[in-house]
């Protein structure tokens, strides 16, 4: 369909808890997620929730099928549509990893999350997803769902000393990707 228009950080929009999908496979939900779809791909981003495009529904889309510049030793995720999810983290472990975010464009944070997860949702068609996952995975997973309730990642950095320029951090990342 189209590229959208990112918004930023500062943006009230982003700050919502976004609203569940109550009906699936519509003209209108197959064209969010092109949108979405459309938009990521451009950003070159690992993922986007409905949110960052203004959309105040409870959709994000992550994973390309490919390697990511921005994360070129991240394995490789299939590209999932996940509406209305729901998060299940297995186990208390926690691990820290570089975030970056196309609302809060040119920056780096060291943010904690749960290593390994249980995730459940529906596809556009109203199929049901189920999933255990752990690593980026569910790091990614994290972050794109932490969208829909209006939760940027800076919102969960600890240590304030590991949050930065893109690059400055990593001076050596492809230039020209974006975040994600
Ligand atoms: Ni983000």
């Amino acid at each position: 369909m189209a590229i959208q228009t990112i918004l930023k950080m500062g943006d009230a929009r982003l700050l919502r808890v976004a609203q569940p999908v109550d009906e699936f496979d519509t003209p209108e939900l197959h064209a969010l997620v092109q949108d979405l779809l459309d938009t990521m791909q451009d950003a070159k981003g690992a993922g986007l929730a409905a949110p960052q495009i203004g959309v105040d529904l409870r959709v994000v889309i992550f994973g390309s099928g490919q390697v990511n510049p921005r994360y070129p030793e991240a394995p490789v995720i299939a590209q999932t549509v996940l509406i209305n999810p729901e998060l299940e983290p297995i186990g208390q472990e926690m691990a820290s990893g570089w975030e970056g975010c196309l609302s809060v464009p040119g920056l780096r944070g060291l943010v904690p999350r749960h290593l390994a997860l249980r995730y459940r949702g529906w596809d556009v068609k109203g199929a049901l997803i189920d999933r255990t996952v752990e690593g980026f995975h569910a790091r990614v997973v994290q972050h794109e769902c932490d969208h829909l309730d209006g939760v940027l990642y800076p919102m969960r950095i600890k240590d304030f000393t590991q949050f930065g320029y893109t690059e400055v951090l990593f001076p050596g990342l492809d230039a020209q990707a974006k975040d994600d």
